[in-house]
């Protein structure tokens, strides 16, 4: 007799009794402290934006007080990448620092010769791209270039290889070099190919040694 015939044993299930979580968000200070060696970010004046930010990435995983949060994130690599893409900020736009893209373009014309930068931190691309752009449009041969971006947010890093851009990251850009350097699709502009091979790393440890001593060294 196949076992779908038999007849089923009456089990009566136990219901089970809904487990109440009681929320403990109180306490912060070891948080913005982890987060702060980690990262080399202070929230400073914005306390209460990094409480709010917490609170919600805690209750999207279940995650009842600050101080379980602190556990995981010593424990599950995953969830701390998740916590810094959360809590970094990667907005930013092409020709944003034009003053000191000016600088770096100048100083590679004087070397003359094949050149490393290294871009940190290279959130969403913009930075290094520009860089790249700016030396192309000074004569500086592609083969002379070299830039590496680095930075510590994993989808700001996605992003970058990826290189579409909406309006407000291209605002900056003479028409001429939008027309000459990106492809519009749409709504969007897609960085074209001979410009978007750059290197990106992703090493947060790296970053945030550099970050520091360039903030030690100020
Ligand atoms: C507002 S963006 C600036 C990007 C770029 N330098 C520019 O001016 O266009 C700030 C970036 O710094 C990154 N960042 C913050 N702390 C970092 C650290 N310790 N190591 C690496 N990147 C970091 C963030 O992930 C974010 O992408």
């Amino acid at each position: 007799m196949f076992s779908f015939f038999k007849k089923k044993k009456n089990i009566v299930k136990e219901k089970e009794s809904p487990v109440s979580h009681v929320e403990k968000f109180s306490n912060i200070e070891p948080l913005l402290k982890y987060f702060q060696e980690e990262t080399g970010i202070t929230f400073e004046e914005q306390i209460d934006i990094f409480i709010n930010k917490v609170i919600l990435f805690c209750k999207q995983r279940n995650i009842y007080s600050f101080c379980e949060l602190m556990k995981i994130l010593k424990n599950d690599n995953i969830i701390k990448q998740d916590f810094v893409d959360y809590l970094t900020t990667n907005e930013t736009y092409f020709y944003r620092e034009l003053k000191q893209i000016k600088q770096c373009v100048e100083f590679a014309k004087k070397e003359n010769k094949s050149i490393k930068i290294l871009c940190a931190p290279s959130a969403t691309g913009e930075e290094p791209y520009s860089i790249a752009i700016a030396m192309l449009e000074a004569g500086i041969p592609a083969n002379q270039i070299h830039i590496t971006g680095i930075d510590i947010n994993r989808e700001a890093l996605q992003k970058a290889k990826q290189a579409i851009y909406k309006e407000r990251n291209i605002h900056n850009l003479p028409l001429q070099i939008l027309e000459k350097y990106f492809i519009k699709e749409n709504d969007k502009y897609l960085l074209k190919e001979n410009i978007k091979s750059l290197d990106f790393l992703h090493n947060p440890k790296l970053v945030q040694k550099l970050l520091l001593l360039k903030h030690e060294e100020l």
